[in-house]
């Protein structure tokens, strides 16, 4: 018998406020700006919509009501609620293993770049980078902040270090204090602020006018009207309908699995058509009105159309931690924009970050049925080890080698086994009854057949270009510089080590239940 009562959301907004700021994250204000400005702009947002039609709010339906689904047999993880709807297949609970193994891979990484947020926020109030004025000299900056070069700013990475655990033990207390007493809570107070910043930015952005008097054309309209003048050349592209794929699962945490937790701790009658769609909703506002009117707008003021690809295109990071600070230096009251900028962005993380650590204690406690105290502590041991060689080993690319795992590849597997699952193991109709139990509203019709027919070939047709375009390359590291290899190929074996270790717990747990069953007839 279980001992303990499941968790559960305190309220409607609640819930709705915690998976927006599961959605809301690094991806909405750095990935998204990087990814649209590297296909183009206007090129970039056409596929965009498409895939948020077809793949995002289908897959947020689906996993809301999944998640709801499989709470009401007390399961919170993908192999507890496969199993449930797929109870005479022995393997389907094995595939639910993705769903806890996809949003740590992606914690590991992602908490150490929060802390990154958390130090150039304090950065930027003390004034620590306020003279620097250069592409070069703000990227030596942050290369000594991560310990990868030695220069004036920094000696090695203890500050990283420092940040790091002061990130990870906030990440750790808030999920220490559960659904309703940690999660929500930090939600509730997170979330208004991150848009209060977010909404000051974008204002301070959008009077920038065109600074530059010898070059008028490089004004703030032109900076909007590079991303969103439409490119229809675009759609001939595999490559930007991958991207824009991919970033449609990133930035609304579909296809890792935290969703279908946190759904799990609603109850039978609760709404997930129109509270799915809120939290959506909420995600795509931050997204394509305050992450879009950021940081490409005003790159494109000061750097104009031709250095935005190229600023782009030398990465994520680069623009969020130094083309951004470099723009908002050149500001009056440069400190407090620049602590802005990166205290949304850390809130943007943390609430992001918190859910991803939820799937793995929540198979804890559900499984093994330990105490919640007792599952953060086996999380927070495991992941505080993985994370160190995303610190140490950050220069030999293991950080993008974790992001295409956890983050790219193993998203858009999950995604179609829980499409196929849900439309076609289950069955549609029933599918179909279970997202409107207790609906507030009903999701137009026309989705029965997008999610029983277009959003399984969507996902197929995607994999497939995939394994065509990538497999080779990937599995044999065309595309690695010889002496990381050894670090990448590590990084693999680490990652395998993690998803056998998490294939022989589900093993163990089913057999205890088991046992236990066979006990009590
Ligand atoms: N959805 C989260 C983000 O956009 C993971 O960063």
């Amino acid at each position: 018998m279980k001992q303990k009562k499941r968790d559960s959301w305190g309220s409607r907004l609640g819930i709705i406020m915690a998976v927006a700021g599961s959605a809301i994250g690094l991806g909405n204000f750095l990935r998204f700006p990087a990814k649209a400005a590297s296909n183009g702009g206007g090129a970039f947002m056409i596929p965009y919509f498409i895939a948020l039609f077809l793949l995002g709010i289908p897959l947020m339906w689906i996993e809301w009501t999944l998640g709801r689904y499989g709470g009401g047999f007390e399961h919170g993880t993908a192999p507890g609620i496969f199993h449930s709807i797929w109870q005479k297949n022995r393997f389907i609970k094995y595939f639910g293993i993705i769903g806890i193994f996809g949003p740590m891979v992606i914690f590991i990484y992602y908490s150490y770049i929060e802390s990154w947020t958390l130090a150039y926020s304090v950065f930027s109030a003390m004034g620590k980078y306020a003279g620097l004025a250069d592409q070069a000299s703000m990227q030596s900056f942050l290369r000594a902040f991560q310990g990868v070069e030695h220069n004036q700013y920094f000696n090695g990475p203890l500050v990283a270090y420092l940040f790091f655990l002061v990130t990870f033990v906030l990440n750790i207390w808030v999920i220490y204090y559960g659904i309703r007493g940690g999660i929500e809570k930090l939600c509730k107070f997170a979330m208004p602020l991150l848009f209060i910043c977010g909404i000051v930015l974008m204002a301070r952005v959008l009077t920038l006018g065109a600074p530059d008097l010898s070059k008028p054309s490089w004004n703030i309209l032109n900076g909007f009207g590079f991303l969103w003048n439409p490119d229809f050349s675009a759609l001939r592209s595999a490559k930007v309908w991958l991207e824009a794929a991919g970033q449609i699962f990133f930035t609304l945490s579909v296809g890792i699995g935290v969703i279908l937790t946190y759904a799990s701790y609603l109850s039978k009658g609760d709404d997930v058509v129109l509270s799915g769609l809120t939290a959506a909703s909420t995600n795509e506002t931050a997204e394509v009105i305050l992450g879009a009117s950021i940081i490409i707008p005003a790159a494109f003021v000061f750097f104009g159309p031709l250095d935005i690809q190229a600023i782009a295109k030398s990465g994520v990071f680069n623009l969020g931690f130094v083309t951004t600070p470099l723009i908002l230096n050149k500001l009056p009251f440069a400190q407090i924009f620049g602590f802005l900028w990166f205290f949304l962005l850390f809130l943007a993380g943390i609430t992001s970050s918190v859910s991803l650590s939820q799937p793995a204690v929540a198979f804890l406690e559900d499984e093994f049925d330990i105490s919640r105290k007792k599952a953060v502590l086996i999380f927070g041991i495991a992941a505080f080890v993985l994370c160190q060689p995303v610190i140490f080993f950050l220069k030999n690319g293991v950080v993008d080698e974790l992001d295409f795992w956890g983050g790219t590849f193993f998203l858009v597997l999950f995604a179609t086994i829980e499409t196929v699952l849900f439309a076609w193991v289950f069955g549609m109709e029933k599918a179909w009854d279970e997202i409107h139990k207790g609906a507030d509203m009903r999701v137009p019709r026309v989705y029965k057949f997008i999610i029983k027919y277009i959003t399984p070939l969507f996902l197929f047709f995607i994999l497939g270009m995939w394994l065509w375009q990538e497999w080779l390359p990937i599995i044999f590291m065309k595309n690695v510089a010889m002496e990381n290899r050894v670090y990448i190929l590590g990084t693999r074996i680490v990652l395998l080590g993690i998803f056998l270790t998490l294939g022989i717990l589900v093993k163990i747990a089913w057999k205890r239940k088991r046992e236990r069953q066979e006990r009590m007839r």
